[in-house]
């Protein structure tokens, strides 16, 4: 079963290959144990077994990745053998929460642990590689793939990147549990016209450097084996054929040396894209680019031999694509032992997974508002009526790309609080539909009629995971539905009201939320969903998450991020002739960074030393914490920079660092920084990174809003 090779042996695997094997190792076919895109595929062992196919995705399970790898290591001419790739962004069997809900823990080492946790699933499962982590740098809510992004912010974006690499390979890519990380999409993906799904793309070439880049440079120096270029383009330039930054860039300057999977069927779309007359001529745009592998489209494996034959490209070109494809299978060990993945788990394990999932659950969860302290809830809790649509909702809670989990596998919020409180008295009502039903106005009579004999009110609202990931944008990213006619009914009886919303996406809710005495942002929070709603509700955990991306306080914000540059004219609400609108806020509902906890957390005395530094050297920053309310908190500090006189102009708050900090009740602590000043660079008016010398603010707290952040200023000579 071993066909042993290794780096001298593959060139002469080259060699002996057929034109229509070289082509089959560069395409890969899926065999639709999932549908995730629009092209379907048929019947595909008659296709491993003649050489036509190289790697497969949406395949899982040992036996049935066990028989395909067989067959192409036993019945194929070259029993050269096969990958699998799937789409495990978020957890395999056990869900975790969307990683935007992730980013909101501000936690790299969680961020490690939930990417292996998921990895040992999918290897045993025989998968060989997932397509995550998705790095697209989010910020417009319209965009249903913010919920797979880390966010708005390029720093998070970065340490997302490199832990989400780490946990997914593993320090041993041969290893029977490690998978190949596909950094994806690469690039600018987030900044659709509009937040429409596959839109075109527009940015300076300094902001695709300066936000968009950094989290895939990074996962490249943490050893990402693979990259998924995006659908979209730049500048009228798709990234699928974009040579310039796959060639030029990626692997010329950051000397990435794996393979370029193109995403679902995107080489023949580059036929849409304006830029390929037939078949032929996109796929040798892909090639000449550096795409080695066509997902799911015909352009390389109808398309290829044409474009040779018309010299669109060359057999030297496909040889090196077929050569890396090789050698990245080599890497994964698949010619020592092509069936090292694929095992059963240990129930313990499967419960640490789980256990895990609880974790990264709680740790997602952010307390927008919470007036009078009504979280938590009291000890006597007293009649409680938990209603809406995601109340009840199980299959709703692991979101969009919800891996290989089933269906019903997660815990929901009703679940998860009569856990908890076996004892107390939870009535539950759906009172309407997610997105609309026939009989909501009869559903929300019944909800309000539970709600005026309870204590409390908990309203359970937000999107359906459908409305949301990819091919989800959404114009009105509100309330869906009568959901909103059910928090009227609900906020009119003047009870004590609790607003839990299910979303994956910063959600346009502003009444709502302005209305409920407490809201949560509970994302999709996979498998332990309600557990972790649970205790964060009824005080066994206090909540730390924090926005990963700035919460709008109407949709014409949108998109609205902290890392904005100044105007010419800030912003003055007493200046007409300032930067604002007429009818809605600057400033958005929430900041980047906002989340409560059951403390009270204050900052105090920032120290930035040395306050004159050269430009190779780092500052240390310091800042002393303290706790005055009764419950321990567990503080993200943020550290942000401003450089406030630039040869260019540069954003008001640029996030540099985080650091989490237990401060006790009552009790007092000191966060710890540091700062290189390598990291003050940006991209100067000749392309070139630069760090400048002058004055630069460093700004420490809790957020974005700059009325709770402490101030310093260093000089760089
Ligand atoms: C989808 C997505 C991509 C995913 C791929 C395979 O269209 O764009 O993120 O990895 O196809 O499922």
């Amino acid at each position: 079963m071993t066909s042993r090779a290794n780096g001298r042996h593959l060139e002469a695997l080259v060699a002996r290959m057929t034109l229509d094997e070289k082509i089959g190792q560069l395409t890969m076919r899926t065999a639709n144990m999932a549908v995730t895109g629009p092209v379907g595929a048929g019947e595909y062992l008659d296709g491993v077994r003649a050489g036509r196919i190289g790697s497969m995705l949406n395949l899982w399970g040992a036996d049935w990745v066990r028989k395909a790898q067989v067959t192409a290591v036993e019945q194929s001419r070259l029993g050269i053998p096969l990958f699998f790739g799937f789409d495990v962004v978020h957890g395999h069997r056990t869900t975790f929460p969307i990683p935007l809900g992730e980013a909101a823990a501000f936690d790299p080492g969680l961020w490690q642990r939930t990417a292996r946790a998921a990895a040992v699933e999918a290897a045993a499962d025989g998968l060989s590689l997932t397509f995550a982590p998705m790095l697209d740098v989010a910020r417009d809510a319209r965009w249903g793939r913010i919920a797979e992004s880390p966010g708005e912010d390029t720093w998070l974006a970065t340490r997302f990147a490199e832990a989400k690499v780490h946990g997914f390979q593993g320090a041993d890519l041969t290893a029977p549990d490690a998978v190949a990380a596909t950094p994806k999409h690469l690039a600018g993906y987030g900044a659709v016209l509009a937040g429409r799904e596959y839109a075109p793309v527009d940015m300076s070439a300094r902001t695709l450097r300066e936000v968009y880049l950094p989290p895939f440079r990074v996962a490249v120096a943490a050893g990402a084996a693979a990259i998924m270029p995006a659908f979209t383009d730049i500048a009228g330039l798709p990234m699928t054929a974009n040579r310039p930054l796959l060639h030029d860039t990626v692997r010329g300057e950051w000397g990435f040396d794996g393979v370029f999977i193109s995403d679902y069927n995107a080489i023949a779309e580059l036929i849409h894209h304006g830029v390929a007359g037939d078949l032929a001529e996109a796929a040798a745009l892909a090639l000449n680019a550096g795409i080695d592998i066509d997902m799911m489209s015909d352009a390389y494996p109808k398309g290829l031999s044409t474009a040779l034959a018309r010299g669109l490209t060359d057999i030297a070109t496909m040889d090196a694509a077929v050569l890396r494809v090789l050698r990245f299978k080599q890497r994964l060990g698949l010619f020592d032992d092509p069936v090292a993945r694929g095992t059963d788990l240990a129930p313990a394990t499967m419960a640490a997974h789980r256990a895990l999932a609880r974790e990264a659950a709680r740790k997602a969860v952010v307390l927008l508002t919470n007036r009078n302290a009504v979280l938590p809830l009291a000890a006597r809790m007293g009649r409680i009526a938990l209603v809406g649509p995601l109340a009840d909702a199980r299959t709703e809670m692991p979101g969009p790309w919800r891996g290989a989990g089933a269906p019903d596998e997660a815990v929901s919020i009703l679940d998860g609080l009569r856990a908890a409180r076996p004892d107390a008295d939870i009535r539950h009502a759906a009172g309407a539909a997610i997105d609309g039903g026939d009989d909501d106005e009869g559903r929300i009579a019944e909800a309000v009629a539970l709600a005026r004999d309870a204590d409390i009110a908990i309203l359970c609202l937000g999107e359906a995971a459908a409305m949301s990931g990819e091919a989800a944008s959404r114009a009105a990213p509100g309330l869906p539905g009568r959901q909103g006619a059910l928090a009227d009914a609900i906020f009119v009886l003047g009870k004590p009201t609790v607003l839990i919303l299910s979303c994956g996406r910063p959600l346009i809710a502003t009444d709502a939320i302005a209305r409920a005495d407490a809201t949560l942002v509970t994302w999709f929070l996979g498998s332990e969903a309600g557990h972790a709603v649970a205790e964060i509700l009824i005080g066994a955990a206090s909540p730390t998450g924090r926005l990963p991306v700035s919460w709008p306080a109407a949709l014409g914000q949108v998109p609205i991020f902290h890392a904005r540059r100044p105007t010419g004219r800030p912003p003055r609400a007493e200046d007409h002739y300032s930067s604002k609108y007429l009818d809605v806020p600057v400033a958005p509902l929430f900041p980047f960074g906002h989340g409560l906890s059951y403390g009270d957390v204050t900052y105090r005395a920032l120290r930035a030393t040395p306050e004159t530094v050269e430009r190779d050297s780092t500052v240390a920053v310091t800042v002393e914490l303290s706790n005055d309310g009764d419950r321990a908190a567990e503080e993200t500090v943020l550290l942000f920079v401003h450089d406030p006189v630039a040869s260019l102009s540069r954003p008001l708050l640029e996030l540099k660092g985080a650091v989490k900090v237990a401060v006790p009740a009552g009790g007092a602590a000191r966060a710890a920084l540091s700062l290189d000043m390598a990291d003050l660079a940006f991209i100067g008016l000749d392309g070139a990174p630069r760090v400048e010398a002058g004055v630069y603010e460093i700004l420490v707290g809790p957020s974005a809003d700059e009325a709770t952040l402490l101030r310093a200023t260093i000089t760089v000579m």
